[in-house]
Formats: C-alpha cells, structure tokens, sequence
C-alpha cells in the first residue's frame, strides 16, 4: 500500500476515490479571490484529460474581472451564481479537425477536461460548479459574441469558481439497477 504525502494515514488510492466520490456542485462563494498558483494547478489538471487521438482541443478562458462575470451572469440563466463567483474558466473547443474537416469529439475532450477542473477544485478546497453553454444556440452565440471567439471555437460550459460559503454535500448517486453485465 502507498501511503499518500499528504495523508500518511491514508493510501493514494484512498485519496483519490475520496476526492472523485466527494466532488459535489458548489454554487455559493465567499468573496476570497482564487490564487494564481491555484488557477495554474486547475488548467493543468484540465489540460491533463485525455482526447481523441490526443488531439486537445480544449481552449480555456479565465475571467476574474467583476464586471465581465457579472455580464456572463446575464448571458447565461443557469449560471447566476458568476455574481458571486471571483473566477470562472470557460472551457472551449476547437471545432475543426485535421485538414478542414469538422472534429466530432470536442464535446467528449472538453467534457474529460472540464470534469478533470472540477475534481481539481475538489481537492484544492475550492467550489465550483458546471454550468451548460453548448449547444444551447442562444447561449453559444451570445457567449461566443461576449468572449471573442474564433468562428471554429465553441464554447462547452461556463465554470464559476471560488471558495465555498456553504456546507454543500456529494449526492449518492450509486445505482446497481444502472448496471447491464454481459448484455441488456
Ligand atoms: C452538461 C451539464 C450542464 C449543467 N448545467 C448547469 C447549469 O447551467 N447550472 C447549474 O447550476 N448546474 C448545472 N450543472 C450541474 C448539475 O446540476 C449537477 O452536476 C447535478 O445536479 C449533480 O450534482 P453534483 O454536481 O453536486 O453531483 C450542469 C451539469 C452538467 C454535466
């Protein structure tokens, strides 16, 4: 058994199911701004998803300027919680692949991407939640338009970030009835 650094007590194993069965959605933040240091470790963790063909096409946008979270909060219905938030990261993806052609996985390397951001914040102590852009055609547009975007890069979610204010708990969501072995 490994013992974890940071954990004598427990394994990394231990650690890491943890920090995966502990990630919950977090939509309340204290007005503490998130630290640089922290911002990097968030993006590398995201950058560290896998992709088809290893083709990363995630592009990420940092907004930590008040007055471009609060104008995202308007664009965005479900995502009023950027009022609060001091940081979101826009996860998007380039749309086109290898010699023209459309790349059909953005959504699948940026979802891997956005889910590896927030178990990161999961294990820093911050909170954050996903919130849908893509495909939504209004929020896309308009968030795109907002950002400045590439004609070819679409916007995947919106991730407001910040340190909790709240108490939130991980759901259980385990669901055998979910489960098919062999087949159907
Ligand atoms: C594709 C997607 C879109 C989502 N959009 C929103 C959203 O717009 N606003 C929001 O508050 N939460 C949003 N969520 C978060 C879900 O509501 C949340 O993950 C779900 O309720 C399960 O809770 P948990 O994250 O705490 O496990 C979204 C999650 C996903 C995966």
């Amino acid at each position: 058994m490994i013992s974890c650094s940071n954990n004598p007590t427990k394994s990394s194993e231990e650690v890491v199911l943890e920090n995966i069965h502990n990630r919950k959605s977090v939509r309340q933040y204290t007005s503490e701004p998130v630290s640089d240091e922290h911002i990097q470790t968030l993006l590398k963790a995201a950058m560290a998803a896998p992709s088809a063909v290893n083709y990363q096409p995630w592009r990420f946008v940092v907004v930590t300027e008040r007055a471009q979270l609060d104008a995202m909060a308007e664009i965005l219905p479900y995502a009023r919680m950027l009022r609060q938030a001091p940081l979101a990261v826009i996860v998007c993806g380039e749309t086109l692949w290898f010699e023209g052609k459309e790349n059909m996985y953005w959504q699948q390397d940026c979802s891997a991407a956005t889910q590896n951001l927030l178990l990161a914040a999961e294990a820093l102590g911050l909170g954050a939640v996903w919130t849908g852009v893509y495909p939504d055609p209004d929020r896309t547009a308009q968030l795109s338009a907002f950002l400045g975007l590439p004609e070819t890069v679409k916007p995947l979610c919106a991730i407001p970030i910040g340190h909790p204010a709240g108490e939130d708990k991980p759901k259980d969501k385990w669901k055998p009835e979910n489960i098919h072995y062999g087949k159907w």
